[in-house]
């Protein structure tokens, strides 16, 4: 079968902190690393060579993975001296790859959990004859995505990323961060230099009369930039809702890992998942929550659609809702954290420091 580029280079800075001693492919989504489910889903669907396009914290890929072969996979690792974008990470592995001209060579962005058929975005390649095929989604605020038109028989018309004006939101389609390229297209991307895929190569290729041709789908897909979007995915993954034979245990409101201890009266509900010899204190709710690896929930507290970072407290009583705990941070007993907070890696609040009700 094909091969795949995963691009997992970026810096991830709209994750932070999660991202700040871990690339946001490896931090984990319902107990592995995200990237495990990606990886596990192309190899289900017949890829057996993968180039990781790595830069920011590269060193920490090839450790876990290896050579792949504990998921049937081929893995070989690129890393990036200066980060080259997306396009220019692409053409940066154009010499590990062993297709042929006119092969097939499948490319993914490493944020995006999808229940995409694989298969069929490389059929839908050959039957069409596509230089580059692109799976679309569609999404109602396209804003923050690749704007990618096409005509009555799915040919691209246009590439407009991340549109600035009312004028450029000329549809809800959107790439969805999965191309096929035929691997002669990837050899043309200028070396040495970064290139932006999206804001480079898809117009260029567009105007040089290049058949670039989407794929859209209805299936289950989220882009995990945001702790928001990563902590839904996780739990999206234990509750079954999206796709990966990579979830270690049985799908269901929760997940402990098996060396995680939970009380007998805390509550895992709506997806949450509690890492490696984490431990949950007594009468604890946590619901549709990551907790990482080492990580302590004290007795009563409540944590909500909430991130809890590798060796981190949560004291008794806290409540968190929509809160990011960096790694190893301690937050005080009945400290009340809401939407959007982030509280930075060994940060500690002392007890009751914040709160977002009145108490009278
Ligand atoms: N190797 C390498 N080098 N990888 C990189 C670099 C780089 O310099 N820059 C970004 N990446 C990787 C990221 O790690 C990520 O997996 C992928 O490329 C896309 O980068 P993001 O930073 O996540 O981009 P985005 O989410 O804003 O937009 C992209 O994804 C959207 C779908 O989620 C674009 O492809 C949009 O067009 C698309 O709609
Ligand atoms: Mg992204």
């Amino acid at each position: 079968m094909t091969e795949a580029i995963l691009l997992v280079g970026g810096k991830g800075t709209r994750l932070r902190p999660l991202t700040v001693h871990t690339p946001k492919p490896m931090v984990p989504a319902a107990g592995v690393p995200f990237l495990t489910h990606q990886l596990a889903r192309a190899r289900a669907a017949g890829v057996e060579h993968i180039v990781l396009a790595t830069s920011y914290l590269a060193e920490v890929f090839e450790p876990y993975f290896g050579d792949g072969s504990a998921l049937g996979l081929h893995i070989e690792y690129v890393t990036e001296t200066e980060p080259l974008g997306t396009g220019g990470a692409i053409r940066n592995v154009a010499s590990h790859l062993r297709s042929g001209p006119d092969d097939p060579v499948l490319i993914f962005n490493g944020d995006i959990l999808t229940g995409l058929d694989i298969r069929a975005l490389v059929d839908t390649h050959r039957t069409s004859g596509a230089d580059v095929s692109l799976h679309l989604t569609r999404v109602e605020d396209p804003r923050a995505f690749g704007l990618v038109p096409t005509d009555a028989t799915g040919r691209v018309t246009a590439f407009l990323e991340k549109p600035q004006t009312p004028e450029e939101i000329v549809t809800d389609q959107i790439n969805a961060g999965a191309y096929v390229f035929r691997r002669s297209v990837i050899d043309t991307i200028p070396a040495g230099r970064p290139v932006s895929v999206e804001r480079e190569t898809f117009p260029d290729l567009l105007s040089s009369g290049a058949h670039l041709q989407g794929m859209v789908d209805s299936t289950y897909w989220l882009d995990l930039g945001t702790p928001q979007a990563f902590v839904r995915g996780s739990a999206d993954l234990v509750l079954g809702r999206a796709p990966s034979p990579a979830v270690p245990g049985r799908r269901g409101e929760g997940l402990a890992l098996p060396t995680a201890s939970v009380a007998p009266g805390a509550k895992l509900t709506g997806g949450t998942v509690v890492g490696e010899n984490a431990r949950i204190g007594e009468g604890a709710r946590i619901s549709g929550s990551t907790v990482l690896a080492g990580a302590v929930v004290e007795p009563g507290a409540v944590i909500t659609d909430s991130f809890v970072g590798s060796g981190a407290r949560v004291g008794a009583r806290a409540v968190l809702s929509g809160a990011v705990i960096g790694d190893g941070a301690s937050v005080g007993a009945d400290n009340e954290l809401r939407e959007g907070a982030r509280v930075w890696c060994g940060a500690t609040l002392p007890p009751g420091a914040i709160r977002f009700s009145s108490d009278q």
